[in-house]
């Protein structure tokens, strides 16, 4: 039994990520690589080569195939081989490699794991920010050596902006402003709206405006392991509300946690926003900032893994400030158990 689900669509690579050369990562335990051919759809197979598994990823690509770099077998897309070691041996088409069904969308490459038949790209998750014609979006990956689930805790409990982010985001308004947490379904809903505050260097440089503001923090959970959150401030006198904010600054940060191993995962993050979107350099310097801030949440959670482990008879403990990660875990949890594929 594995912490995370398997019917289920995960992101396995920025849409950047995969050209040419192979691209090996290790997805909910599978060792795979990923390349695109020539048409430039993508390719990906189990990361082991039929006959002694050395990583195909080491391999040279042909065409649209790919060369074992050990003894020479060659794999077509399709994962089937193409010519064997020997030259004059006869081609065996039994010989294969598992492959992986793949789908791009909203900048990601997403694989499927699980049953092949089940595989239907409308249960991909609505990740919209990502490619809203109105909003622009950029962001990078992490390898982090945690618990996919621990970030999503951190995503969910943004209290940790005051001290993790004491230089950027964080200000000690976060910590007192108080907290709605919501379940809709598969959904989790964490809301903080933060009235006439001084807004922190980020959100005034980004509103272009020295005055107080409103500012609103909306963290949701989407299974199998997204977390977008709708952040961002207003002038006081724009009259923004929780259910209606457009009226300053509005970022998504979008978060996807891919796991790797049971204590590792892939965090693609980036931001997407809907403001002076045609600004290539500010997108640049934004996803500058953005990486530094999640850096530091790096930081914070590898320690936190190793801690964990050192201290295997001590047990993750619950506050006020988690509950949006405790309700995500269950919907996690209750998914599992029920063996559904992922979001409806
Ligand atoms: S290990 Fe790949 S051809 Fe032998
Ligand atoms: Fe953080």
């Amino acid at each position: 039994m594995t912490s995370w689900l398997t019917n289920t669509w995960y992101v396995a690579a920025w849409d950047t990520e995969v050209d040419t050369a192979p691209l090996s990562r290790t997805i909910c335990g599978v060792p795979m690589l990923f390349y695109r051919r020539l048409d430039r759809r993508i390719v990906a197979m189990r990361d082991a080569c039929p006959h002694r598994l050395l990583p195909l990823s080491l391999g040279i690509r042909e065409g649209d195939s790919i060369r074992c770099k050990y003894h020479g077998l060659k794999l077509g897309p399709d994962g089937v081989a193409e010519e064997m070691p020997l030259a004059n041996d006869p081609v065996n088409r039994s010989i294969c490699v598992e492959t992986f069904i793949t789908h791009e969308r909203h900048r990601f490459v997403w694989v499927w794991i699980g049953e092949r038949e089940r595989a239907d790209p409308a249960l991909i998750p609505d990740l919209w920010p990502c490619s809203h014609p109105d909003w622009v979006f950029d962001g990078d990956h992490y390898a982090i050596a945690c618990d996919y689930r621990l970030m999503i805790d951190n995503l969910m409990d943004l209290t940790h902006e005051t001290h993790v982010h004491s230089g950027s985001i964080g200000q000690p308004e976060i910590m007192e402003a108080p907290l709605t947490c919501r379940v809709d379904g598969d959904r989790v809903f964490l809301s903080r709206w933060m009235p006439d505050i001084t807004p922190p260097p980020f959100w005034r440089d980004a509103l272009r405006h020295d005055g107080p503001v409103d500012r609103w923090q909306i963290c949701q959970f989407v299974l199998p392991s997204a977390v977008m959150i709708d952040v961002g401030v207003a002038p006081v006198a724009a009259g923004a509300t929780l259910d209606s904010h457009d009226q300053g600054v509005r970022g998504m940060v979008v978060d996807f946690m891919t796991p790797e191993t049971e204590e590792s995962h892939h965090y693609f993050w980036g931001m997407a926003r809907n403001f002076d979107i045609h600004d290539v350099g500010f997108t640049a310097r934004l996803k500058r900032q953005q990486g530094g801030v999640f850096a530091e949440d790096r930081a914070v959670l590898e320690q936190q893994q190793a801690s964990m482990r050192a201290n295997p008879d001590l047990k993750l403990r619950a506050y006020s400030i988690d509950q949006g990660g405790v309700r995500a875990r269950q919907i996690i949890a209750r998914a599992i158990a029920a063996g559904k594929e992922g979001p409806p």
